[in-house]
């Protein structure tokens, strides 16, 4: 394959047994990157054959690790392994997530206090743990030719940009807002660090958010979206793709809006 932007690159997804994640694994192996797919389970919700497997059986390089993005140990063992198999570390991609109040919104003084904690702990502590360790890392490698030795893509979320449930939101602007601590902290060492904010994006997220895929919410929120309709996975993933590459090599701290022009509005 020609032209192929992420050539022997060496990447970590996670949360990549479903949606968003899978597609970008797959768009990385297009590119001629190596895999680690990280998430809690092999097999996501609705795949019948795990990320890591589908891409070996295409011909790529992939292998799988279990890990909870949430704990350090995890962590560790993830790079570890990625060191192990593959000598270094080149992309991270800080895509795992959860959203589970959207389908029951409450106003902020109703607010369930464990269900806040946990936004904050998977999407916001994943993505910091992730950062940290990876940049460990990326830190001892050689740079490429293109100057970089690391590249940090997060994933962040519209809700950075617009008020919704309030444990999301914090956990998403949060990402946004340390995405840019980042890309300074790092910026001299030759690892750049940006995040996606993708807008309603067809995946089993979606679904559960707007309780179920037929609901009067869907109808109500794709007439609200500038384009036309909804995201796919391939939107993030092909961004995801632009922001690993020797193309964003100076490109940094940025929020990349991937939404349709939802918050264009
Ligand atoms: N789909 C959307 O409309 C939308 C909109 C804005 C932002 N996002 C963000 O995009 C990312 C991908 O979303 P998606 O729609 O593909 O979601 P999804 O629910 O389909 O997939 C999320 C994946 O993350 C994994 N995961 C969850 N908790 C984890 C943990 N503690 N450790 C490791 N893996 C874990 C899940 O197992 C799953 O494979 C998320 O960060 C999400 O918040 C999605």
């Amino acid at each position: 394959m020609p032209n192929q932007r992420l050539l022997n690159r060496i990447a970590i997804v996670t949360g990549s047994s479903q949606g968003i994640g899978r597609e970008i694994c797959n768009q990385f192996f297009e590119e001629g990157a190596q895999l680690v797919c990280a998430d809690l389970r092999p097999t996501g919700q609705g795949e019948e054959v795990p990320t890591h497997d589908w891409i070996v059986q295409k011909g790529g390089k992939a292998i799988f690790v279990k890990t909870d993005v949430s704990n350090a140990d995890d962590w560790k063992a993830l790079i570890a392994n990625t060191v192990e198999e593959y000598g270094r570390l080149d992309i991270l991609v800080n895509n795992a997530g959860i959203c589970t109040e959207a389908n029951n919104p409450q106003p902020i003084d109703e607010v369930d206090e464990a269900a806040f904690d946990a936004h904050l702990k998977i999407n916001t502590r994943g993505v910091f743990l992730g950062c940290k360790y990876a940049v460990q890392q990326m830190k001892k490698q050689e740079p490429h030719a293109c100057g970089l030795r690391g590249w940090i893509v997060n994933f962040a979320s519209m809700v950075a940009n617009i008020g919704m449930p309030a444990g999301y939101t914090a956990s998403k602007g949060a990402v946004a807002a340390m995405t840019k601590t980042i890309a300074l902290d790092v910026a001299k060492q030759g690892i750049v660090a940006n995040s996606i904010c993708p807008g309603f994006t067809q995946t089993a997220m979606l679904d559960n958010a707007l309780g179920g895929a037929l609901s009067s919410a869907r109808d109500a929120v794709l007439a609200a979206l500038p384009r036309g309709r909804f995201g796919e996975a391939r939107d993030h993933a092909r961004a995801a793709v632009y922001l690993a590459s020797d193309d964003a090599a100076w490109v940094t701290g940025v929020n990349l809006n991937v939404d349709g022009g939802l918050t264009a509005q």
